[in-house]
């Protein structure tokens, strides 16, 4: 079973992260094709005209790609973790169902502007199109981010978790048929075995006739502040992630020969430096939910095996930087005399301690990648304030054109690895549980033997259908002798 789960997340993580590049592509480029549409009608200058034509070709060919990938990606959701339909059903209903009609907009919209390009004159209908499918594009994509930011900070479960774990916060108001989940819960507890194997439709139909329905609000998950900073701070990571690559693709031509794209290069490269700054206020909040809402994840960040103070986070969040932050020892203590306010025949103090010891495996992972996440991004935002001070001299990089070019890549692969290294970071700071403080991977699983040949056929796909995208937008886009 350990086996089992290990490869399923391993699998799960490896088509995300795969399925991540197309997205990247397709959010950054409508946001940035918007910036170019927006700054040829201010300017008056056609060549941004055209560049937003190039990125919107990227764009769309990424599209193809990342709704098939997504499509792999979404169906994991169901066959390798079944009982993860208890979530489709309840919480995660309505993020996902606005999600899709999001992707509609997109899609429908996108076929609309490559028929509409060459036939429309006029920018204002480039814009508004473009606008359309840059918000669609963000929209699915901020509300796929509220179903996870739901399994790290199970928001609309009151005090749940709380019943158990002494240390944990309140989660929002409590939506949740307590009755029913602790019932599902006391089973997946004494029978060792995954949801969907324990609750066969009939058993859960008869659980639903004797305490009624798992929730009575499916909105709840739209209710969660930590939800929504992570929204910001995983769209911002997407667009400057993405904008890092067509930064790349602009930077290579431009030192290849064409220069007239040095301009909207170096608007590209102050508007991602922007969005740098922007990312770090919104990182810091992002800290200071996460101390908030997931503490054993907060001190696995901060290492803290024992309360103590981290300095930094104690300066810029309560002004003091010897504010004691609690850690394990905290968090082991208080958990040993605690008895649930429930009756039942689970002894849940030893599930708490054991969670605790699980939790604690993964601390120095979590704060090695961690601290290798924020020097990376400190150093990419060191790179960032340079691009904005040149962006004032616009013939700065004329005769440093290698400079420029090394600094673009350098940001680029920082700018990759940083959100790499923070997803990291988020999943495995949750661990042991996938809904945070309710479900672990072991009870989620479809418990289907993964061989060499499964794994083949589910990464092969995915990397081959990758491989097609980058084919098709150098065939189809790269190779065009000029982009403006
Ligand atoms: C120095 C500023 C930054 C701070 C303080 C910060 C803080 C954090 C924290 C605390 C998490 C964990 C969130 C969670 O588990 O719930 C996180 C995750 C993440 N970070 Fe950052 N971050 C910073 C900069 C950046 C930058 C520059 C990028 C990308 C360009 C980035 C991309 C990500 C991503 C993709 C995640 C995972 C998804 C998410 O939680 O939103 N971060 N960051």
């Amino acid at each position: 079973m350990d086996n089992i789960v290990g490869e399923s997340l391993g699998l799960s993580a490896i088509g995300i992260y795969l399925h991540a590049i197309s997205i990247a592509l397709v959010i950054a480029g409508s946001t940035i094709a918007l910036l170019y549409e927006v700054l040829s009608v201010i300017k008056g200058d056609d060549k941004y005209h055209n560049l937003a034509y190039r990125i919107m070709k990227i764009s769309i060919i990424s599209f193809a790609f990342g709704a098939v990938s997504g499509t792999v990606v979404e169906f994991g959701l169901i066959q390798v973790w079944s009982g993860f339909l208890l979530i489709l059903g309840s919480y995660g209903l309505f993020p996902f169902y606005i999600e899709l009609l999001a992707f509609m907009i997109e899609a429908g919209l996108i076929a609309f502007l490559v028929y509409g390009w060459n036939r429309f004159e006029n920018r204002l209908f480039h814009i508004s199109v473009i606008s359309a499918i840059a918000f669609g594009s963000n929209l699915s994509g901020a509300l796929i981010m509220l179903v996870n930011s739901w399994m790290n900070v199970p928001w609309g479960t009151g005090d749940f978790v709380k019943m158990f774990y002494p240390w944990a916060p309140i989660y929002g108001p409590d939506y949740l048929n307590d009755e029913l989940m602790l019932k599902i819960k006391e089973i997946l507890v004494l029978d060792g075995r995954p949801l969907t194997q324990v609750l066969s439709g009939d058993v859960f139909n008869r659980f639903i006739d004797m305490y009624g329905p798992l929730i009575e609000y499916p909105w709840a998950a739209f209710e969660s502040i930590y939800a929504w900073v992570s929204v910001a701070h995983q769209l911002l990571a997407t667009i400057i992630a993405g904008g890092s690559w067509y930064a790349m693709l602009l930077a290579i031509r431009f030192i290849r020969g064409e220069d007239k794209l040095l301009q909207p290069l170096q608007d590209l490269l102050l508007f991602l430096a922007v969005l740098m700054v922007l990312q770090g206020v919104v990182g810091h909040d992002m800290g200071v939910q996460v101390i908030k809402y997931q503490p054993t994840k907060f001190a696995m960040m901060a290492g803290l095996v024992e309360s103590g103070p981290d300095p930094i986070v104690g300066l810029t969040t309560y002004g003091d930087p010897n504010h004691v932050f609690y850690g394990f020892d905290y968090f082991i203590n208080i958990s040993r005399g605690y008895r649930p306010p429930i009756n039942t025949s689970i002894n849940y103090t030893d599930m708490v301690l054991n969670d605790l010891y699980k939790a604690l495996e993964y601390l120095p992972i979590v704060n090695t990648l961690y601290n290798l996440k924020i020097s990376m991004a400190v150093i990419a935002g060191i790179i960032g304030l340079i691009f904005m001070y040149t962006w004032v001299y616009p013939s700065f990089w004329i005769k440093r054109r290698m400079i420029m070019y090394s600094l673009v890549i350098i940001f680029s692969t920082l700018v990759t690895i940083v959100p790499i290294l923070g997803w990291a970071v988020r999943e495995l700071g949750r661990k042991p549980w996938t809904i945070y403080g309710i479900f672990y991977p072991e009870e989620l699983i479809s418990l289907v033997e993964l061989n060499l040949f499964t794994i083949f056929i589910v990464l092969g796909g995915l990397i081959l259908s990758l491989s097609l995208m980058i084919l098709t937008i150098y065939l189809v886009v790269w190779r065009e002798s000029k982009w403006i």
